[in-house]
């Protein structure tokens, strides 16, 4: 199955069961002055999960387009991505666990075909301090479902040497942690919000037995291990619990926020821990490669780099966000002049966001056709970006350079934001990439240019006092 037909199969098989399917949400949410981009299926849905009726009822289903730009360095290995499609399904008050992981376990492995020897779960390991119990009851479901396909499923306690050491042999399939099975959409159960809904989640990964464990992430592979080996699939957040000045107060409904990752899941589909292989992203590639005229194996990182940076975005763009220098436009802005960056390192030097953002259109055609319908628009407004920005970017280059023997310091990198527009992480990157030493208190720097600058700004636009 590619991604079209797994993102298919996922609101059928929900809707099979119930579940109303609902269109995306915009990137850019409706009214949550508390952040700037949709970057979870449930964040358009909080006022349901916090009590509210929702007008479709209590099961819903979707495939919400997210951008975390937290993930921004994280781009470049096999699977981060900062705009990504998270496939959801709530339960509203109505089913719970039993019939979740049921629906969940079916759907990987029935519908996508996934094997089953190759997943493995982690669960809550429980908060005393805050009386939430361990979550005894999913590990019992899993163990039930595994069994029930023939595989052994042991399970170990905390995320210790001991499971470490027995993941792969078997022996560790179900495991528990701490913080790492908590949802929330900020941090821990101790730094959530006031108000704020969240839970224990339970969350399964897919082993992919070719990939070496990399001993810089610790001595045993594990879950949650960093090195690649273990792709998390997705996650179900039992969201009962309401954050409050002391500590928790149940939900008014208990509910169930599933969210799985559209990508990963078709990269698992294909068998390759490379999320940039599979149909979404691959053609993007693939017009890279004829652009530059190298490859993806020599040129791994920058075309995952564009590649990504470019689908962010073009669905911006489509939402409504225009370049500019605040919120969301800022961050549109960064993105795609990162694309520009690693282009030229590509030695792709004419403007080619022309030729690549009808490919993305393309690929999600029929998926949103909202992306199709404002395709020459998107790419009409995008290449005046690149266009603007390949000038700024020689200029700030010919600029670094001038510091080849002095290092930059912050009030250099401010001048070149102030002056040229050169977004400030982008000039610290691009200068270790020259070689170019920039100086350790760059930051503290750049921010007092900053903040006197704002100052001085509103000494000129305040209204005077008499
Ligand atoms: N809300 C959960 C997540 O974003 C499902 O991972």
């Amino acid at each position: 199955m590619d991604a079209d037909e797994i993102r298919s199969a996922f609101l059928d098989h929900l809707a099979g069961r119930g579940h109303a399917v609902i269109p995306r949400a915009s990137l850019v949410p409706d009214d949550d002055p508390t952040t700037l981009f949709t970057g979870s299926g449930m964040q358009p849905l909080l006022p349901y999960l916090l009590g509210d009726d929702h007008p479709a009822g209590r099961r819903l289903v979707d495939s919400q387009t997210c951008l975390r730009v937290q993930d921004i360095e994280e781009v470049g290995d096999n699977r981060h991505t900062t705009f990504f499609e998270m496939l959801g399904s709530w339960s509203l008050g109505d089913y719970f666990k039993p019939e979740q992981l049921r629906q969940f376990w079916d759907f990987l492995t029935g519908t996508v075909g996934l094997d089953p020897a190759r997943l493995y779960v982690s669960c809550f390991i429980g908060e005393e301090a805050h009386g939430i119990p361990k979550d005894d009851e999913s590990a019992a479901l899993w163990r039930e479902l595994f069994t029930a396909a023939g595989v052994p499923a042991d399970q170990v306690e905390l995320g210790t040497e001991e499971h470490a050491a027995r993941v792969g042999t078997g022996g560790a399939r179900i495991a528990f942690y701490g913080n790492k099975n908590w949802w929330c959409r900020e941090g821990s159960p101790e730094r959530m919000p006031v108000g704020e809904p969240g839970g224990p989640d339970t969350e399964v990964f897919y082993l992919f037995p070719h990939v070496e464990h990399d001993p810089t992430y610790g001595e045993h592979c594990h879950q949650n291990c960093d090195c690649g080996r273990f792709i998390e699939l997705g996650n179900s957040v039992f969201m009962k619990y309401r954050r409050t000045e002391s500590g928790f107060e149940p939900l008014p409904r208990r509910n169930v926020d599933y969210g799985g990752g559209l990508e990963r899941i078709a990269a698992a589909a294909l068998d390759t821990s490379d999320v940039f292989r599979i149909s979404l992203l691959w053609p993007i590639i693939e017009r890279l490669q004829e652009l530059s005229g190298r490859t993806y194996e020599d040129e791994t990182l920058a075309m995952r780099v564009i590649a990504d940076h470019l689908r962010g975005p073009t669905f911006l763009a489509v939402d409504g966000v225009r370049p500019s220098n605040k919120a969301q436009g800022y961050v549109l802005r960064r993105l795609v002049r990162r694309a520009v960056r690693f282009a030229v390192d590509l030695g792709i030097e004419d403007n080619f966001f022309p030729h690549v953002i009808p490919t993305i259109a393309g690929i999600y055609a029929g998926a949103y056709p909202e992306v199709a319908a404002a395709a020459d628009a998107v790419a009409d407004l995008l290449a005046r970006e690149e266009q603007v920005f390949r000038r700024t970017l020689r200029r700030g280059l010919e600029r670094l350079e001038g510091h080849r023997d002095t290092g930059v310091t912050g009030a250099d990198l401010f001048v070149l934001y102030d002056t040229y527009g050169f977004p400030v992480e982008l000039s610290t990157e691009v200068a270790r990439a020259e070689g170019i030493v920039v100086s350790r208190t760059w930051r503290e720097e750049f921010d007092e240019h900053m903040a006197a600058q704002r100052a001085r700004s509103r000494g000129v636009s305040a209204p005077r006092s008499r």
